[in-house]
């Protein structure tokens, strides 16, 4: 048994971290703001620690970490057009709290981070699939943020020695995935419409592409990377390697729900990226990760949970 600190543990990915490690049978400590987390997406597994505080305040990183050892760093705010709107908020977040953690870690001597990094780092570069060597090019502030902290973690491993793995993030979705506000992820937001029989929007095109990752892949990946000798001061994608179009998307859920329901079609969203597609070589060779839940069986399964939360809870 080990101890694992999940930050932003209340959140969509870091609560299903917290569930596997609990499952494992670990010790779970989760700190969150709850500023996009919820205590009920912790309400199964009450043996988990918990912590409010907010981790751009020093002191709440340096308690959260103490004692711990493994830190998956979730805590984030996400979303794209929520750091166009607010880029003080989502700065404050996605890279202060992250250096409070890198600190504190290094400090407490843990074991290994591993740091939720994002696809959104690679932006628009004309090649597909990407390759975590290829230059960088954020599109948005949120897209810097998450590379300014994962390239933190890099300096952290080679200026202090502290054992560092980034995973890049791809379009991750599943189970409670919060859709309760437009900055929410593209599937729980058509989940909900479609169920609602209400038309999703489909921001520009729809022609975009992303590589939709059930969330099941990602905490494979995620916990591999704790423990996988090589993969300290590395930064890996952990995805399917697949991508598809937001209309082609839009088709599947529709078939699977049994559905015909037509998207409404607005402008392309600042700061979006047009294709976004991983290669996962590096993942299987040094996490020896490979997919384990593909798009549509994690597409059932989010929108059974989807029609679950519709039916047993409080309006959202
Ligand atoms: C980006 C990152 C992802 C990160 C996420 C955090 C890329 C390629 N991906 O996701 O790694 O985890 O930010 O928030 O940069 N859309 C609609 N209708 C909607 C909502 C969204 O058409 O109602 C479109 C968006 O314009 C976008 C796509 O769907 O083209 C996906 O959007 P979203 O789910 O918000 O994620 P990304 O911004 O791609």
């Amino acid at each position: 048994m080990a101890s694992y600190l999940v930050t932003g543990g209340a959140g969509f990915i870091g609560s299903h971290l917290a569930s596997e490690l609990v499952r494992r049978g670990h010790r779970v400590r989760v700190v969150d703001s709850l500023i996009t987390g919820k205590r009920r997406n912790l309400a199964h597994i009450p043996q988990v620690e918990f912590i409010e505080g907010d981790l751009a305040q020093a002191g709440v990183a340096e308690r959260a970490v103490d004692g711990m050892d493994y830190v998956l760093h979730q805590a984030a705010i996400p979303s794209v057009p929520r750091s166009v709107h607010d880029p003080i908020a989502s700065n404050r977040a996605n890279i202060d709290a992250s250096l409070n953690v890198l600190v504190a870690a290094r400090d407490a001597r843990v074991k290994r981070l591993v740091y939720a990094g994002s696809s959104s780092a690679y932006g628009d570069t004309p090649t597909l699939p990407k390759r975590e060597d290829m230059p960088t090019n954020p599109l948005s502030p949120y897209a810097l943020q998450k590379l300014v902290a994962e390239q933190y973690c890099h300096l952290f491993t080679r200026l202090y020695g502290l054992e560092t793995v980034t995973i890049r993030y791809f379009n991750v979705f599943g189970p409670r995935q919060d859709p309760g506000s437009p900055y929410s992820g593209v599937i729980s937001l058509f989940s909900t419409a479609l169920l609602e029989a209400r038309p999703p929007i489909i921001y520009g095109d729809g022609e975009q592409t992303r590589d939709f990752t059930y969330v099941a892949n990602v905490v494979d990946g995620v916990l591999r990377a704790c423990e996988a000798p090589s993969a300290s001061g590395e930064v890996i994608n952990v995805a399917t390697g697949g991508r598809i179009s937001l209309n082609e998307l839009l088709r599947t859920m529709n078939r699977i729900v049994g559905t015909d329901i037509k998207a409404t079609y607005g402008p392309a969203r600042a700061g979006d990226v047009r294709d976004s597609q991983a290669d996962i070589r590096k993942a299987r060779a040094v996490l020896g990760y490979e997919p384990i839940v593909d798009l549509e069986s994690g597409l059932r399964e989010t929108l059974a949970w989807c029609r679950s939360e519709a039916t047993t809870s409080a309006p959202r």
